[in-house]
Formats: C-alpha cells, structure tokens, sequence
C-alpha cells in the first residue's frame, strides 16, 4: 500500500432493495409486492429505508468510507415517485460521501420508465441504468407474464440514449417458455440494435411457488430441455461475441472494458457493501449480515432497532476463501494470482483436489495462470458454488447425468 493509498477513503458499495412491481411476472420469486397503485406503500417503505440508512450511517464510521457504488435494485425501483427517489438519496447523500466515480446503478423495467422518469434520474445523478426486458418476442412475453410489448422495450432504449445516458445494462434471459434457439437469437439481435454497453444473459431459473412452476408442472406449458438450452446458449454468446460483446461473468457480456459492473466487481476483490431494505446483505469488515426477508419483519426491527438485520456472522479464512472461490470462478477469466496475492496461498495449496474434479469433468479449463468455465461449466455454475459451499456428493451436486429441472439457484 503506498502512503497516499492509506490516506485514502476505504471505498464500499451500498445496495438499496425496493420491493415493489407493477406486477408479478410468471417467472419471479423475489419477494416483492406487485400493484398499480402502492404509493402509500411506497412512502412508508421510503420512509423506514431513510431509517435504516441513518441507522447505518452511524454504525458505519462513514467518516472513513466513500461510496464506488450506488445500486437501486429490487423489484423495480424505476416505479418509485421521483420524490421518493429524491428524499431516498438526499437521505444517502446525508450519511455517506460519493466518490466523484461513484458508478450510481437504477434497476428499471419498460414499463415504469418514461422519458420523463429517464431525465428525472440523470439530473439526480444516475449514471447507469440496468433495464429488464428477458426478450424481443411479444408471444414470449406475454407467456411469461410480462407487462411490456417488445415495442416497448425499443422505445425505452430509445429513450435511454436520449436523454444521454451512455452506460446501459439489458437483461434477457433463455430457456423461456416457447423460446427456440431462432427466436432467442432474434431477441439477442434486437437487444445489441438497442445498444447497451453491458448486457445480462439469465438462464430461466423455475422456482417452486411461482405460476411458471405450476403451469410447467400441470403439463400447461413447457421449456427447452437441457441439450437444447445448451445449444441455446452457445449460439447466443457466439452471437454476442461477433457484435462485439466480450463475456467476462458467467452471467455477463460488455462491451468495453468501463462498462463492467462494478458491483459485480465489487464482489469478486472481496470488497465491503451495506446492503438496506428487506432481504438486503450486507460484507462488512469481516462480517456477513442478513436482513429480514419480509417487509413486515424488517420494518418491525428497523422501528425497533434501527436497522433490519436478523443475524450475522465473522467469516473465517475458510469460509472467505471458500466466497472466493465461488464468486471468482464465475468471472472469466479468474485470474489464479489474485487468489494467492490474497491468502498467500496458491489456490492449488487449497483446492487443488476439486479443481482437478472440475478439470476432469469438462467443467473448467485451464493455464498456469487463469481458468475459465467451459460452456458445460457456465450451465451448471449454481452446482459448482454449491460443490464449493458442501462438496459431500460432489457428483450430485454437480448434476452429472441430470435431467429435468435444474437444481436451484441458491442467489448467490
Ligand atoms: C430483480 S430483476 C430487476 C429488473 C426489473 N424488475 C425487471 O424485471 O425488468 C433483475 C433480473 O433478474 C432476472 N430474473 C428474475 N427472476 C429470474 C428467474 N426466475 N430466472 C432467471 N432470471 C431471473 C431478470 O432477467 C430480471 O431482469
Ligand atoms: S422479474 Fe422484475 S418486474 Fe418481474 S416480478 Fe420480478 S422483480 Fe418484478
């Protein structure tokens, strides 16, 4: 560390959750509430949030820290009442100082985000935006419950690059219902004429309790099975790399390298964020915090304590490297230095054993100096965190020879 850097504000994340939708869609089992008129809601969720981060705001030293990242996720912020959004980062503002870089991230959907809502965000700030549209295909859309037309979606896009933003995720996601590998490569050229600089490709996770699981398992619709998604999959990140997008996550395609997430960035250097709001977590000095999943169990422990979280717990060595393990190996590359410049380890010394099972079973490939997931292993990266996390039946978890749905994705 050079003396100048120990003169440095350590710099954290901060993440916001606002767990409020227009409406469910078929595929979502974020706990969120969905309704066109919830701005009571809304203002007295808002409310408890400014509670929350003064709250933290005392707790956190915030003398010594400055925010690299501001990210509004949810749910869909981008329905908030720009009041709302207003109060929420004068409250911020008010606790926390924003480097000049900060990279300040609103998760929107079409159809909460008008060119007036788009210009409202920008003065207030927002320099990135990360928009929800899953696909181009209006027959899908309306399969998986969306509340936006393909049309829709252009025109947002369209929007977005008026009123200057230059810094834009898009989010798709395949194996959906109907989805073919033609259709699903139509959405990818229609996403990359929208020009995002960043772009997300979510495989379809079912998860039990929602409407998709139920109509999947009443034999009312069905999805791609495993090979063709593969295929699927393939086909859309060749697409994506001929226009240019370079994937560096397993979820995640850029265009240049400024336009990776430093979120998710943040998460691999093993850097610190507060997370606020229900189901927020929080990596502080050492600590992993969970907050109450429901609106109602966290909004009582914030009137009560001040902020939401229900436990929490120091991370050990172990366990760190363990969170390395599963978070770095989703980045492609994962630079195998950086684990040893980390721990003072090589990551062979440690997890030479399971990284040669990956190895073997086609999961990982690898040079003296990085490794990356193979196709096979970017498809069942939710059982190779899982292996990292129990590595008991590493074959079960790993999902060699499964059919069917995948085993779930535990949020990571
Ligand atoms: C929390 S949402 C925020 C964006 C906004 N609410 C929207 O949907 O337009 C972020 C992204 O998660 C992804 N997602 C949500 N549920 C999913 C599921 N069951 N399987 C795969 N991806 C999912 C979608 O791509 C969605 O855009
Ligand atoms: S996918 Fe997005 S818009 Fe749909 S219910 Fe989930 S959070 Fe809300």
């Amino acid at each position: 560390m050079s003396p100048q850097d120990a003169w440095r504000p350590r710099r954290i994340g901060l993440y916001v959750h606002i767990p409020f939708c227009v409406q469910r869609c078929d595929f979502c089992a974020y706990k969120i509430t969905a309704g066109t008129d919830l701005r009571d809601e809304m203002t007295a969720f808002v409310e408890m949030l400014k509670q929350e981060i003064r709250s933290v705001g005392r707790l956190a030293n915030v003398g010594s820290v400055e925010l690299s990242v501001l990210f509004i996720g949810g749910g869909t912020p981008s329905m908030l009442p720009i009041e709302l959004m207003e109060q929420l980062l004068e409250c911020v503002t008010g606790q926390f100082r924003l480097a000049p870089d900060c990279e300040f991230t609103v998760e929107c959907n079409p159809s909460t985000t008008t060119k007036e809502k788009l210009r409202q965000l920008r003065a207030l700030g927002v320099n990135r935006l990360s928009i929800g549209v899953q696909s181009f295909d209006d027959h899908i859309l309306t399969e998986i419950g969306r509340d936006h037309s393909s049309a829709d979606a252009r025109a947002t896009f369209v929007n977005v690059r008026d009123e200057g933003f230059t810094n834009f995720n898009l989010d798709l996601m395949y194996r959906l219902p109907a989805q073919t590998r033609e259709r699903l490569l139509q959405s990818v050229r229609s996403a990359v004429a929208c020009g995002p600089t960043h772009l997300s490709l979510y495989p379809l996770w079912v998860r039990p309790g929602t409407r998709l699981h139920h109509r999947l398992q009443h034999g009312e619709v069905s999805i791609p099975d495993e090979a063709s998604e593969f295929d699927m999959w393939r086909a859309a990140a060749e697409l994506l790399a001929a226009s240019g997008y370079r994937q560096y996550n397993v979820f995640d395609f850029t265009l240049n390298d400024e336009s990776r997430s430093r979120y998710t960035f943040l998460q691999w250097e093993d850097g610190e964020w507060i997370g606020v709001g229900p189901s927020a977590i929080s990596y502080v000095a050492g600590r992993h915090l969970t907050n109450a999943m429901s609106v109602r169990e966290w909004s009582e422990r914030v009137t009560r304590f001040g902020v939401g979280t229900t436990g929490g717990a120091a991370v050990s060595r172990r366990a760190q490297m363990h969170r390395t393990m599963i978070f770095g190996l989703r980045m492609m590359p994962f630079e195998t230095a950086r684990f040893e410049t980390q721990y003072g380890v090589p990551v062979d010394d440690v997890f030479g054993r399971e990284l040669q099972l990956l190895k073997d079973l086609r999961l990982i490939e690898r040079n003296d100096h990085q490794i990356r997931l193979t196709a096979a292993g970017v498809q069942r990266i939710n059982n190779i965190s899982k292996f990292f996390y129990e590595q008991e039946d590493a074959l079960q978890t790993l999902g060699i020879g499964r059919t069917g749905l995948p085993i779930e994705e535990s949020d990571l």
